[in-house]
């Protein structure tokens, strides 16, 4: 059997569906279309830059690269310029890997004015993302407040938290190392409107608070919802508990320059100020529902925290692609074991969906593998069956149209230069790389003439 493959997004979804594709034994070629000139998605540009360990799945996503019948084609968006007819025409299935771009809203009044930011926002600007590097954050204020319970609210915490010399050694990029060493915040509110024990985020990125220098972890044990925990709620989050007793109380002397604090059972009403955020309000919550599936009932009680930066980290948001189905409530792209279905339910033939877009904003990077792995099967069972069909002229039109077009694409080897240039300016620094961070620079380094990096 042969086919010929179209993956959009260059995320872990998309390359671990081109993974699972290039080692099914056929005889496929797969071609990962990206917007960007650079590969990887959120391993890039959501990871946190003090995490350097997790960035080393990239290693297997080079290894997929290097396969003779992968291509990748960056600096491409599908839907704007390649529509999604012209993809389904020429390749044999086309399989959207898109992730979630956008952020969920809390919905809340004074949510937009300046100062209160989306952790997204955030996270793509220290992250160095082109499209957010010139945003600018205000950090002049002492208290910082972050909405969210999740392991992106911990990333965003623990970088505003850290001293610029401990991030120094970081990919972070150069414009917010600069920035966040002017920083003037010394407290950082974490706020979640459930218990700890319904906390979103994972032990080990809790206990890192134990031991950031300069930072003091605070928590009061009065805010944990006992009275609404059954014994095995309690046994399930005992960890958890047992590292926020271990912190201090909020009672007790500063011990360092800087304190986080991790308050509970507080859902926030609306953002306040006098042209920009100046404090958030918070309703006081209680617990309901059943074990294990507690609901955050906001009670009349309202409390007030002071801060000039507040970040809203409660979820990432999957947005549309022209033409193609989606469920908006959801944000997701509709999907039956990975085939996208219409609004009747309907298959829609050649068209799958992996990671993010296909399941909302959840699930770390390898919970993507067994997502695309299932997409690909799906794939793999309709090529098998010969449902899929095409015109096999088509695919290199489309190619060739690309690459003589006016916008240059920019190829593994035009990736491997940019990187190359990264990694050299950033050893200079004592970083594992110096992104750039302009679409402009990374397409002039693309097309660089420099030697490849020699095979060790
Ligand atoms: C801030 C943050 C930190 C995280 N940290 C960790 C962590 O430390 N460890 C961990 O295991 N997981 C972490 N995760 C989760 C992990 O990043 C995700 O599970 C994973 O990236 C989702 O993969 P994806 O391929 O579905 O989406 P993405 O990684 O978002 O990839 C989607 C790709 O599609 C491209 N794209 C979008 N639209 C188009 C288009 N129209 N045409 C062409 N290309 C397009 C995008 O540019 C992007 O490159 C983190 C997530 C976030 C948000
Ligand atoms: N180091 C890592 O491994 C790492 C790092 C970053 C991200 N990730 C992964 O990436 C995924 C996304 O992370 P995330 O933090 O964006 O999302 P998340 O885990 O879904 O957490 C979202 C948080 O926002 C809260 N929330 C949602 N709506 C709210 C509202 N209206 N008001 C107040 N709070 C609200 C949620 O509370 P409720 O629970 O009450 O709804 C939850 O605490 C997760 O799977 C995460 O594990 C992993």
């Amino acid at each position: 059997m042969t086919g010929s493959i179209a993956i959009i997004g260059s995320g872990p979804a998309g390359f671990y569906a081109a993974e699972a594709l290039l080692n099914s034994g056929e005889a496929l070629c797969v071609d990962i279309f990206e917007r960007l000139p650079v590969p990887f998605g959120l391993v890039r540009y959501g990871v946190a830059p003090d995490h350097q360990k997790l960035k080393r799945v990239t290693a297997v996503f080079e290894t997929v690269a290097a396969h003779p019948d992968f291509s990748f084609i960056g600096n491409v968006t599908a839907g704007r310029d390649v529509s999604f007819e012209e993809l389904g025409a020429a390749y044999d299935a086309v399989i959207l890997a898109t992730g979630a771009i956008s952020d969920r809203k809390l919905g809340i009044p004074g949510e937009s004015l300046p100062g209160s930011h989306s952790a997204t926002e955030f996270v793509s600007w220290y992250n160095g993302h082109p499209e957010f590097r010139d945003h600018s954050f205000d950090l002049s204020h002492p208290c910082a407040a972050i909405i969210g319970n999740g392991n992106v609210a911990l990333d965003v915490c623990r970088i505003l938290a850290k001293t610029p010399e401990d991030l120094a050694s970081s990919d972070i990029c150069d414009h917010a190392l600069k920035v966040l060493s002017d920083s003037c915040i010394t407290d950082i509110v974490v706020a979640g409107r459930r218990g700890p024990l319904q906390a979103s985020f994972s032990i080990r990125e809790l206990r890192e608070f134990a031991a950031i220098p300069g930072v003091e972890a605070v928590f009061d044990p009065a805010e944990i919802d006992e009275a609404s925990a059954s014994p095995d709620e309690m046994d399930a989050a005992a960890r958890m508990l047992t590292i926020l007793k271990g912190f201090s109380h909020p009672d007790e002397p500063r011990k360092a320059a800087r304190r986080v604090h991790f308050r509970f059972l507080l859902s926030p009403s609306r953002i306040e100020g006098e042209g920009r955020a100046e404090r958030v309000v918070l309703s006081r919550c209680k617990l309901e529902g059943e074990a294990f599936a507690r609901r955050a009932v906001a009670t009349e009680a309202e409390t007030e925290l002071s801060a000039g930066l507040v970040l809203r980290s409660v979820g990432y948001r999957g947005t549309p692609l022209p033409g193609v189905p989606f469920d908006d409530a959801k944000g997701v792209i509709p999907s039956r074991e990975g085939r996208v279905i219409d609004r009747d339910g309907e298959t829609v033939s050649g068209l799958y969906t992996a990671g993010w877009i296909r399941r909302g904003p959840s699930g770390i990077i390898g919970t993507n593998r067994e997502c695309a792995a299932e997409t690909a099967e799906a794939v793999l069972a309709d090529l098998r069956a010969d449902r899929l069909t095409r015109d096999p002229s088509l695919r290199s039109r489309l190619l060739s149209r690309l690459q003589t077009g006016a916008a240059q694409t920019v190829n593994l080897a035009g990736w491997h230069r940019i990187d190359q240039m990264e990694q050299t300016v950033g050893a200079a620094q004592g970083k594992p790389r110096e992104k750039i961070t302009s679409v402009a620079e990374m397409l002039a380094a693309a097309a660089v003439n420099m030697p490849e990096p020699a095979l060790p």
